[in-house]
């Protein structure tokens, strides 16, 4: 049989489904508190920004999480939208290059 090569952009996607389904305990969501402890662990640069509750209000507001409601994939995913867009933005500021892929 052939072994099966996943590119660096397949092992990236397999890393964030499975890094969000750890914190999660395995279940659909995870909690605020399961959260703050993902992102300092996994995500250093936005818990920076996400300290103290103002921000982390902030952080769960660009996400669409209501108050005491749970976090999904879906948060998930519309959170590292917005951190690919940063990141973009922050490494080609110095070469002039346009990002298009900002949230609305
Ligand atoms: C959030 O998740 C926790 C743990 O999985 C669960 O006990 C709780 O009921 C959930 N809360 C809501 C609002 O869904």
């Amino acid at each position: 049989s052939v072994a099966v090569q996943y590119s660096e952009l397949e092992l990236a996607i397999n890393t964030m489904v499975t890094e969000f389904h750890r914190a999660a305990d395995d279940g659909p969501t995870m909690t605020t508190t399961q959260f703050q402890t993902f992102i300092s662990k996994q995500m250093p640069l936005l818990a920076k920004t996400a300290q103290g509750e103002d921000g982390l209000d902030r952080v769960l507001d660009q996400m669409g999480v209501q108050k005491d409601q749970n976090i999904s994939f879906d948060h998930f995913w519309t959170l590292i939208h917005h951190q690919a867009a940063q990141q973009f933005s922050s490494t080609h500021k110095e070469k002039g290059v346009k990002c298009n892929c900002l949230l609305q």
